[in-house]
C-alpha cells in the first residue's frame, strides 16, 4: 500500500466499535492491559497455568542473559499430551478435532480429539521403532492432510524437534533444510491434490535425500494419492504398514520446558535459509493463549485457519494453539477455487475464519456473487494475517465474507515471534481498517527512529518489541550469532523486526511492510538475495537484482534484472522462460519471478553496492528516483529502454 493510499484511507477514520454481545462475554476484558503492565511475568505465568504441566516452573523468565530467554524455567510439559490427551481425559473425546476436507468432492474425514490420541499414539511408537530418540530432528514434506498434524504431534511427544518443510518449495530447499538440521528421518506421502489434480512430493524427497549422502536413514510414506512412486526397500516404509499396526498406547514422557520442539526455515536478507528455533513451554503457552483471546474462541466454535502447514500460521494456529485448546476446526488440503471455501463455511458451520490479505484480494477480483450465493451466517470473527492488509480489502471482507456483523481482527507476528503480537482484542478494541490496532497485553510493541528513540503518535518507524515473551524464538538453528546480529544489534536491547510502521493519532499501529531486503508475496516471505543467488547459479547469468514490486493481488511480485554472461549470447529466445524455471528448481515455484528483465548494466553506487531502490521504481513503473549516487548515472537509461522487453507473466 502506497503512503498516499494509506493516509488518504486513514483520514477517512473508519472504526468498528466491538459488537456488544461480544464485548460482554469476551474471554479477555479491558483490565488485561492494565494486569500485563503492572506484571507481565505474572500474566504469562496465569496464561501457561491454562496447559498442563508435569512439573511445575520453578521462575517464570530467565532473561540474564539476553537475547537468549528462558522460560518457565524448570517446568516440564508434553505439547502433545497437552493438545490431545488432556481433552480426552477432561471427557471431550468424542469432540471433532479436525474436519478434514479433501481437494477431490466428497473427500472428507473428521477426526476426534480420542482417534487423534491414538492414531499420535501409533505414530510416536511407529517413529520409535524406527530410531527416532528424544532429540533427534525429524523433517516432514507433506500435503494438507490430517497425517501432518499427526506426525508433528508424534515428533513432539517424543521430542523429537520437527522441521516441516512447505510442499511447494523444490528437492534442493528440501535438502538443505535437511542437511542443515541433519535429520535422519523424513516424513512424506505419494503426493496430495492440488488445483483438480494429483501432484506428486515422494520424487522431490528422493531427489533430495540422493543430495545428502547418507544422512536419511528412514523415509516414512502415507499413500494419498495411489500414484506410482519410486520405491527403496531398505529405506522407504509405507505409513500404513509401520502406523497402523503399532501401539496405541504410549506413554509421553514430560520434556523440559526449553526442550526444542521445531525449526521452521524462513528467508533472511541473506542468501541461507535461517532455522528458527521454538521450543516448548513458552511457545504453548503464547499461540495457545493468543488463538483463545485473539479469537474469543469459545466451545461450540468451528475455526478455520487456511494456511499450509509449511508456514508458521499453520503451527500456531492450525496445530498447536487451537488443538491446545481443545478447538474442533477444518483443514483443507486444496487450494481456493471459485466458491469452494465459501461452500466449506457453509456445510461446516464455520465461524472464526482466519487468511490472508492476498486471498481476500483475489476473491475481490472474481465478485462478490461468488461468496454471495452461500449461507455463511455461522460465522461471527474474521482474522487476517501475513501482510499489510488494505483498507479496501478489509471493509470489503467485514461487508462481503463477514455479512457486516463479524469483527475483522488484522494480526501482525512473525515466524521468529512464534505468536499473534500485534492485534485488535475482538470484544474489547475497535478496529480500524488497516490498522493492526495494538500490543496484546503482556507484549510491549513500539516505533522508533534510527536513534531507538521512540517517534510518537503521529509518526514513522520501525517496529521493535522491547521485552521477551514467551513464543519468542530462541536463537537460530546452529547460529548464535547470526542470531544476535539479525535481531538485536541495531539497538541494544530491542528486537528488530524488520518491518516499518506507523503510530496514528490515537497510538494506533499501521505496518508498512519490510524496510530490509526480504519481499512478502502472497503472505509467503522470500529473500531477494536468494532468488538473487538462484539466478547466478544458472549458467548463462552473470549478475543479478531482484526487487519485490507493488502488486494488485499479491501484495509484492518478485521482479528480476539479470545481465547475462558474454558466452550466453542473448540467452537464446527463451531465455526468461528458462530463467524462471530455473528458481523454481532451485527454491520452488512459490519464488519465481513475475517479471525478468535482461539488461546491460545494473545500477550501483561508487562502492558497488546495487541500488534496489532504483531497480524498484522501474519494476513499478515509476519515474526514476535521484540517482546522483551512481557511479553512471546514464545506467539508468540504459535499462529503462528494456523495459517491457522481456517479461513472462502467469
Ligand atoms: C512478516 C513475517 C505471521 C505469519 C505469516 C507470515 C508481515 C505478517 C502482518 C500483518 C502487516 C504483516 C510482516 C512480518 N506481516 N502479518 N498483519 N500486517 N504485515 O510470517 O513469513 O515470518 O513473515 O510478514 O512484514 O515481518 P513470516
Amino acid at each position: 500500500m502506497s503512503e498516499q493510499t494509506l493516509s488518504n484511507l486513514m483520514q477517512e477514520n473508519r472504526r468498528f466499535e466491538p459488537p456488544a454481545d461480544l464485548a460482554a462475554n469476551a474471554n479477555v476484558k479491558e483490565e488485561a492491559y492494565a494486569r500485563a503492565d503492572a506484571d507481565r511475568e505474572a500474566f504469562w505465568a496465569a496464561a501457561a497455568e491454562r496447559l498442563d504441566w508435569g512439573r511445575k516452573w520453578d521462575q517464570v523468565l530467565d532473561w540474564t542473559n539476553p537475547p537468549f530467554a528462558k522460560w518457565f524455567v524448570g517446568g516440564t510439559l508434553n505439547a502433545s499430551v497437552n493438545c490431545v490427551d488432556r481433552h480426552v481425559e477432561a471427557g471431550n473425546g468424542d469432540k471433532v478435532a479436525i474436519h478434514w476436507v479433501g481437494e477431490p468432492d466428497d473427500d472428507a474425514r473428521d477426526i476426534t480429539y480420542a482417534q487423534l490420541k491414538d492414531e499420535v499414539s501409533r505414530a510416536a511408537n511407529a517413529l520409535t521403532e524406527l530410531g527416532v530418540r528424544k532429540g533427534d530432528r525429524v523433517a516432514i514434506y507433506m500435503p494438507m492432510i490430517p497425517e501432518v498434524v499427526v506426525a508433528m504431534l508424534a515428533c513432539a511427544r517424543l521430542g523429537a524437534p520437527h522441521t516441516v518443510v512447505f510442499g511447494g518449495f523444490s528437492a534442493d530447499a528440501l535438502a538443505s533444510r535437511i542437511t542443515d538440521c541433519e535429520a535422519h528421518v523424513v516424513i512424506t506421502a505419494d503426493g496430495g491434490y492440488r488445483r483438480g489434480a494429483a501432484s506428486a512430493l515422494k520424487p522431490a524427497v528422493d531427489e533430495a535425500v540422493a543430495k545428502t549422502g547418507d544422512l536419511v536413514r528412514s523415509v516414512l510414506v502415507v499413500r494419498r494419492t495411489g500414484q506410482d512412486v519410486d520405491w527403496d526397500d531398505s529405506r522407504d516404509v509405507w505409513w500404513h504398514d509401520a502406523v497402523d499396526s503399532a501401539s496405541a498406547e504410549h506413554e509421553p514422557e514430560m520434556h523440559d520446558s526449553e526442550h526444542p520442539l521445531y525449526v521452521m526455515y524462513t528467508s533472511g536478507t541473506t542468501g541461507k535459509p535461517k532455522g528458527i528455533l521454538h521450543t516448548t513451554g513458552g511457545y504453548l503457552t503464547g499461540t495457545s493463549y493468543t488463538h483463545w483471546s485473539v479469537f474469543d474462541l469459545k466451545d461450540d466454535d468451528v475455526y478455520w485457519c487456511t494456511a499450509d502447514v509449511g508456514w508458521v500460521t499453520g503451527h500456531s494456529y492450525m496445530a498447536y494453539g487451537p488443538l491446545a485448546n481443545g478447538a474442533t476446526q477444518v483443514m483443507y488440503e486444496g487450494t481456493p477455487e471459485k466458491g469452494r471455501w465459501w461452500k466449506i463455511v457453509q456445510d461446516y458451520k464455520v465461524s472464526i475464519f482466519y487468511t490472508a490479505p492476498t486471498a481476500i484480494r483475489t476473491f475481490m477480483k472474481q465478485g462478490r456473487e461468488i461468496p454471495d450465493g452461500y449461507d455463511m451466517s455461522s460465522l461471527r470473527l474474521l482474522g487476517s494475517v501475513g501482510e499489510p492488509i488494505n483498507p479496501e480489502a478489509y471493509v470489503w471482507y467485514r461487508e462481503v465474507i463477514g455479512g457486516d456483523r463479524c469483527p475483522v481482527v488484522d494480526t501482525w507476528w512473525q515466524t521468529e515471534t512464534g505468536q499473534i503480537m500485534i492485534s485488535p482484542l475482538p470484544g474489547v478494541t475497535a478496529g480500524k481498517p488497516g490498522s493492526a490496532m495494538k500490543a496484546l497485553p503482556g507484549i510491549a510493541a513500539d516505533v522508533v527512529d534510527d536513534d531507538a528513540k521512540s517517534v510518537g503518535n503521529g509518526n514513522g518507524g520501525y517496529l521493535v518489541l522491547k521485552e521477551p515473551w514467551p513464543a519468542m524464538l530462541r536463537t537460530l538453528w546452529g547460529d548464535d550469532q547470526r542470531f544476535k546480529d539479525t535481531y538485536w544489534s541495531r539497538w541494544p536491547g530491542l528486537y528488530f523486526a524488520g518491518d516499518g510502521a506507523k503510530l496514528d493519532e490515537d497510538g494506533d499501529i499501521w505496518l508498512l511492510g519490510r524496510v530490509d531486503d526480504v519481499m512478502n508475496v502472497s503472505g509467503h516471505r522470500l529473500s531477494t538475495t536468494e532468488i538473487e543467488s538462484a539466478l547466478v547459479s544458472h549458467p548463462k547469468v552473470a549478475e543479478a537484482a531482484v526487487v519485490g514490486a507493488a502488486d494488485e493481488t499479491t501484495g509484492q511480485a518478485v521482479c528480476a534484472f539479470v545481465i547475462l554472461r558474454d558466452s550466453a549470447g542473448d540467452g537464446g529466445e527463451d531465455i526468461v522462460e528458462e530463467l524462471r524455471r530455473h528458481v523454481a528448481k532451485e527454491i520452488g515455484a512459490i519464488a519465481k519471478p513475475r517479471q525478468i528483465m535482461v539488461v546491460p548494466e545494473l545500477p550501483k553506487t561508487r562502492s558497488g553496492k546495487i541500488m534496489r531502490r532504483l531497480l524498484k521504481d522501474v519494476a513499478e513503473h515509476r519515474e526514476v528516483g535521484d540517482v546522483t549516487t551512481l557511479a553512471d548515472s546514464t545506467v539508468m537509461d540504459l535499462i529503462k529502454g528494456k523495459e517491457g522487453s522481456a517479461s513472462s507473466e502467469d
